[in-house]
């Protein structure tokens, strides 16, 4: 059996798993810096990088624990190499290739988004090619994934990605850090269509996305609240413009992609942890007969299992050996590959 050990340090999040190749989550141990940031309302990159330094060595021998394992029965090590916090990175990557070196079994270089956009292969059976939307806190975009390392971009944000619009107005309406998941509980009391907010670059032809308009909107229509219900259904406000967005957004992308054969469509990234968001998709795929699908929610966020997985698919592609490979903050998903869809 190959047992691949995947080591997650990219932002703040300390985390490690142990997948096999059929697909077997044996653990998947996250360690959340949410207590060392909340502090500061969001995350501090040399915060990260010493808390990530702290709990490395647990996490993983709790990963081995859980897993009922030993170092040395582990097959492979997948470390996240970028993109992300270069503390949190270098951490990660040299603990991974550590264990590598010591124990003479493959190091592979994992890139953070390109698990994200993978990841769905471990809990469902979807073949290639999907339309993706990866919708994180760093990151943004609408592609089709034709292979593990083939990413084909229709649109991408020209701003800010989706999760730092709701971390943004999260704290701008007092609901703290992380964002996401207050902005989707608090918008369930709220009121969806009492302000009116943009949809920006929702046109026909337009790929791209664009939230810092909307964000701004929600900054201007903040000042004119005056209860606490004001802003609860503001909050809803927002989370139904970004979800009028991303149905238009992935309506589009499916008309284009027509003669496309895609298998289904997936959404990836700590955003795909909204319910809200996951019925809206799940609505608008119903009507193109295509399937919808999403990661559990604990595997929406980030963590090792994601990042193991995709050191399983490299690995039995024979794409590994990346000793040498130094950590990337910036890092675009399989770049060598990438190509921009034609406009029209
Ligand atoms: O993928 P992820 O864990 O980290 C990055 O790779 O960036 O995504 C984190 C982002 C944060 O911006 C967080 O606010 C957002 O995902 N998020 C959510 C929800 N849960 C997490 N956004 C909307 N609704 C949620 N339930
Ligand atoms: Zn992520």
């Amino acid at each position: 059996m190959i047992y691949v050990l995947g080591i997650e340090s990219s932002c703040d999040e300390t985390a490690a798993a142990i997948v096999t190749a059929d697909r077997r989550i044996l653990s998947n141990i996250v360690y959340s810096q949410v207590t060392e940031h909340k502090l500061f309302g969001g995350i501090v990159p040399e915060i990260a990088a010493r808390a990530h330094l702290e709990k490395i060595d647990v996490v993983v021998k709790k990963a081995l624990d859980d897993a009922n394992l030993k170092i040395a029965e582990v097959s492979a090590v997948a470390g996240t190499c970028g993109p992300g916090l270069i503390g949190g990175l270098i951490v990660g990557a040299t603990f991974a290739k550590a264990i590598s070196m010591a124990r003479c079994i493959p190091f592979i270089a994992v890139n953070h988004i390109e698990a994200h956009a993978i990841s769905i292969r471990l809990t469902e059976d979807i073949d290639f090619p999907y339309l993706l939307l990866l919708a994180s806190g760093g990151h943004c975009q609408l592609c089709i994934v034709h292979a593990i390392d083939r990413f084909e971009v229709i649109g991408k944000t020209i701003d800010d990605s989706i999760g730092e619009s709701f971390d943004k107005v999260a704290k701008l309406l007092g609901l703290g850090y992380p964002g996401g998941s207050a902005i989707e509980k608090t918008s369930a009391a709220g009121n969806n269509e009492r302000f009116s907010l943009p949809r920006p670059l929702c046109r026909k032809g337009l790929r791209d996305f664009s939230f810092a308009g909307l964000k701004t909107a929600v900054r201007i229509a903040e000042g004119k609240c005056i209860t606490e219900q004001d802003k609860v259904d503001l909050c809803a406000c927002f989370q139904k413009a970004v979800i009028d967005i991303l149905v238009y957004k992935v309506e589009q992308a499916l008309k284009i992609c027509e003669n496309k054969n895609l298998t289904g469509v997936v959404m990836a990234g700590g955003v795909a942890a909204n319910k809200a968001i996951r019925t809206a998709l799940q609505n608008i795929c119903n009507d193109y007969g295509l399937n919808f699908l999403a990661p559990p929610i604990n595997l929406c966020t980030d963590n090792g299992a994601m990042i193991a997985w995709l050191g399983v698919e490299k690995f039995l592609a024979n794409q590994y050996g990346d000793l040498k490979f130094s950590p990337r903050p910036r890092w675009p998903m399989s770049e060598n590959l990438e190509q921009s869809y034609p406009l029209n």
